[in-house]
Formats: C-alpha cells, sequence, structure tokens
C-alpha cells in the first residue's frame, strides 16, 4: 500500500472513539490521499467521554482539518458543535466534522454510506417493513436512512427499551410508523414474520460475541439480514446464513460513509476501489450475497451513491 509522507504542511484528519484502535478507517483515508497525492494524514485518536470536550476544542485549537465521531460519541458531541447538516440534525448524531476555519460544522455520512451501500436492496426495502436492532447513533443514522429509503414501518428493538423508544418518538410520524421493542421480541415471529431487512446496529459481534435469540426462519425468504460489524464473520449474519437468507455485512458501508467523508473534507472523490483494496476487500472476501451465500465483488453489487 502506498505510504503518506509527513510534512511541516501534511493537514491533519483523524477518528474520535473509545475503544477505536480496532477502526479501518485510517487504512482506507490514509490509502486514498496517497492514490490522490494528497498531503492530509488520517490518525485515530482514543477519545474517553470525559475528554470529549477538550479533544473537540483541540479540532479548533490544532486546526484540524475535520475528524470522524465513533463509538460512543456520536449523539453527545452534537451540543459541542457550531452548526449541523439537515441529515445530522434529522437523526439527531453526527459522524463527521468539518472544521471551516474555527466554526465546526456536524454531518452524518453514515445516512448517506447505508443508503449507498444497500444497492438493489434499496428497491426491495421501498414501501416495506425493517427491523432496526439497537438504538444508538449508528441506528438513528440506521433509520434516517430507510425513512429516506421509503419504508413504511420500523420496528426498533433495543436492551435498553427507553432508547428505543426515543427514536420512535422522534422518527415517527405519518409517512414511517415506528414502534419500540424489548429485545424479547426478536425471538417472536409476531416481529419478523413481515419483514423486508433485519439490521444489527449493536456492536455485539466485533468480539465474537453470540448474538441475541432471534427467530430467523419466521421472516419472509427474502429477508435482508444487514450487519453494521464489518469485516469478520457474525453469529448475527451466521445464522442468517444457516436460514438462507439474504446477508450483507458493514464494509460497503463503511466504504461509501468514509468517502463521503473525505469529499467534505478535501473536496475531492476518492476511488472506492482503492478505498475497498485497502480494507483487502476482495471478490471472494465480501460477506454480502445471496442466500446460498454466494458471493460478488463490490463492483458487482450496483450500489447506488
Ligand atoms: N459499517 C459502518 O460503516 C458502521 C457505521 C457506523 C457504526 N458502525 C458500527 O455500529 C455499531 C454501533 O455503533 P453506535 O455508534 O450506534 O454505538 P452506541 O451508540 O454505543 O450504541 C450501541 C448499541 O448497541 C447496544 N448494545 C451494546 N452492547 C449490547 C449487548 N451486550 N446486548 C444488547 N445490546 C447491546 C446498545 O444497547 P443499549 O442502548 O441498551 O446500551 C446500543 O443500542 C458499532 O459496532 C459500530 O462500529 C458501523
Amino acid at each position: 500500500m502506498p505510504t503518506v509522507a509527513v510534512t511541516g504542511a501534511t493537514r491533519v484528519v483523524g477518528i474520535f472513539g473509545e475503544p477505536v484502535a480496532h477502526s479501518h478507517s485510517p487504512t482506507i483515508h490514509n490509502a486514498a490521499f496517497a492514490a490522490l497525492g494528497l498531503d492530509y494524514v488520517y490518525v485515530a485518536f482514543h477519545v474517553r467521554p470525559v475528554a470529549l470536550a477538550g479533544a473537540v476544542a483541540a479540532v479548533r485549537a490544532l486546526d484540524l482539518r475535520g475528524v470522524n465521531v465513533t463509538v460512543p460519541h456520536k449523539e453527545r458531541v452534537i451540543p459541542l458543535l457550531d452548526s449541523l447538516s439537515r441529515v445530522a440534525r434529522t437523526a439527531g448524531a453526527v459522524n463527521t466534522i468539518v472544521n471551516r476555519a474555527g466554526h465546526l460544522h456536524g454531518d452524518n455520512t453514515d445516512i448517506v454510506g447505508f443508503l449507498a451501500s444497500l444497492g438493489r436492496h434499496r428497491r426491495r426495502v421501498r414501501g416495506g417493513r425493517a427491523v432496526v436492532i439497537g438504538a444508538g447513533g449508528a441506528a438513528r443514522a440506521v433509520v434516517t436512512a430507510l425513512q429516506l429509503a421509503a419504508v413504511r414501518e420500523i420496528r426498533v428493538v433495543n436492551r435498553t427499551l427507553r432508547r428505543a423508544a426515543a427514536i420512535a418518538q422522534r422518527f415517527g410520524g405519518p409517512r414511517t410508523r415506528l414502534a419500540a421493542l424489548p429485545l424479547a421480541a426478536l425471538r417472536e415471529a409476531a416481529t419478523l414474520a413481515d419483514a423486508d431487512c433485519v439490521v444489527n446496529t449493536t456492536s455485539l459481534g466485533w468480539r465474537g460475541e453470540r448474538f441475541l435469540p432471534l427467530a430467523y426462519a419466521a421472516t419472509p425468504r427474502h429477508c435482508l439480514f444487514y450487519d453494521l460489524v464489518y469485516g469478520r464473520s457474525t453469529a448475527f449474519l451466521r445464522g442468517a446464513r444457516a436460514a438462507r437468507r439474504p446477508v450483507m455485512d458493514g464494509t460497503e458501508m463503511l466504504v461509501r460513509q468514509g468517502a463521503a467523508a473525505f469529499t467534505l473534507w478535501t473536496g475531492r472523490r476518492p476511488p472506492l476501489d482503492v478505498l475497498r483494496a485497502a480494507l483487502g476487500v476482495g471478490a471472494a472476501e465480501l460477506t454480502t450475497g445471496s442466500p446460498a451465500g454466494s458471493l460478488q465483488s463490490p463492483a458487482k453489487r450496483g450500489a447506488i451513491v
């Protein structure tokens, strides 16, 4: 992989999160900077919740060009910013900050990233029903994206019911019905029998954990199981594959949200294949495919930007 030579003029971008060491964002962004010959470097910063305000102030003080914001800061960072994009305000979550001469603007590229990654599945979910597991920052982005994709009904299932209820209240309306349910609802056919997609937005799976009990067989055969966790085989997707349902992991979303953030900071579009190649994503490695588990290269997936 080409490397970035850091000079006195190099612009710095990065990511604030806890944990953050597992993040693949430095890999994809630095590969794209090198490919386009841009004098930028992307660094991961381990930022604890108590240090978030200081870290955001440092974006101004150190004149960073911008940062991504990940677990657990996506919602808490909002009051620390000067302005928000429309989608970030709608979602109530920020994953990208752009430093405009000291004015910190919050955006959310997870939304366009999720939408773009859906590819041909986007048409299938239109007018349909979705089950979203989790109620954190990523869930807010996914619910916003599903609303933009004209999904008609969304069931938000979460360990802390209060957080799911807050999402249902914020996003529910005449165009999209929302309901909040406890985790136990995932065992019930009534939750899943008419679902067109089930999206895991929790971090369960990062460390190889078992997934929650879920009635896979109750879903229609076309139901897409989408895991935001990327780059590993998760128990959530293994269960769906065993039930011969279509599956998709978070790799293409990572690429698409990263590409959108890259453009916000640099004004340039990164070559998507460079981002994918930096992740080591080859045709045989993708975890998106048909119920039979046949695999497709990202270029063949017809993803929409
Ligand atoms: N592929 C991509 O591009 C992409 C983009 C964005 C995010 N992500 C991934 O999405 C995940 C969530 O991110 P986030 O920002 O939404 O995090 P977050 O705000 O911290 O929310 C985490 C969610 O996971 C739930 N959860 C955590 N541990 C659990 C457990 N043991 N059992 C049941 N539920 C549990 C939490 O439930 P409670 O509310 O009960 O705590 C909450 O709903 C992360 O893994 C992140 O890396 C991927």
